[in-house]
């Protein structure tokens, strides 16, 4: 009786069954044990960097809202969009938005295979967010992301997105896993009337020391007519 009481709460794999909702979720978004602290990791940077309630943030490659559940939350009604090429994660996404009594804060959740072209034909955004996915991008793929980035940003608006510089090149799901140099991202940038600093790598902004991804580069992309 007990042992079946105890099977039922905590499952066969010993987690409970929060901890196997989280196992679940973080499977579809990267590397496992560290969902909780790359949640907190991308509104603790983006509200470090001045995120306001009242800013706009579009959420490329949001996922099941790993980083989207606690942005959108602190934001003001409509103003998050998040976008992601696949269809099924939207749909988690939007799942997540309900278990997390969020519908009333209206999230805007998109599957895009061109960074939103279809659907974010007006908006224009203070904060473009593009947490663990430039390093997924194809060249050409990256090419038309930084070109969409330079689009969908206000004249004073910000892009945040990490990179792979120096790690290892590899796959991850059905998209590689690339190294490129520094040279490459400030090409595609200049190409795409953006301008591009380096902030340093995710530890040095309190990333979790467990995965390699700590070593990644964070890049701030602004408009190249930014402040004119
Ligand atoms: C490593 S996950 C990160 C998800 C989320 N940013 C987070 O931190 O939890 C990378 C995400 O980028 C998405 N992605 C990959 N290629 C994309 C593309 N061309 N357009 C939009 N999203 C893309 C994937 O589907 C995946 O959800």
């Amino acid at each position: 009786m007990l042992s079946k009481l105890f099977k039922k709460l905590v499952g066969s794999t010993g987690q409970n069954k929060a901890e196997q909702e989280e196992a679940r979720l973080e499977a579809m978004v990267g590397p496992p044990g560290v969902w909780q602290e790359s949640r907190d990791f991308q509104i603790r940077f983006l509200t470090q960097k001045g995120l306001k309630k009242n800013d706009t943030v579009l959420d490329i490659g949001c996922g099941p809202l790993r980083g989207g559940v606690p942005l959108i939350g602190y934001l003001d009604n409509g103003m998050y969009v998040g976008i992601d090429v696949r269809s099924e994660v939207i749909e988690e996404a939007k799942k997540q938005v309900a278990k997390n009594g969020l519908e009333g804060k209206s999230p805007r959740l998109f599957a895009t295979s061109t960074f939103g072209e279809e659907w974010l034909k007006e908006d224009r955004f203070d904060y473009v967010w593009c947490f663990q996915v430039v390093y997924h991008l194809t060249d050409e793929l990256a090419d038309k992301c930084f070109a969409r980035i330079a689009t969908l940003l206000k004249p004073d608006g910000v892009c945040y997105c990490n990179v792979n510089i120096e790690g290892d090149e590899g796959e991850w799901k059905e998209f590689p896993y690339l190294k490129r140099p520094l040279g490459f991202y400030q090409d595609l940038a200049v190409k795409n009337g953006l301008t591009v600093s380096t902030l340093g790598q995710l530890k040095d902004f309190g990333y979790t020391d467990k995965v390699p991804g700590q070593f990644n580069d964070m890049l701030e992309l602004r408009s190249d007519c930014a402040g004119k």
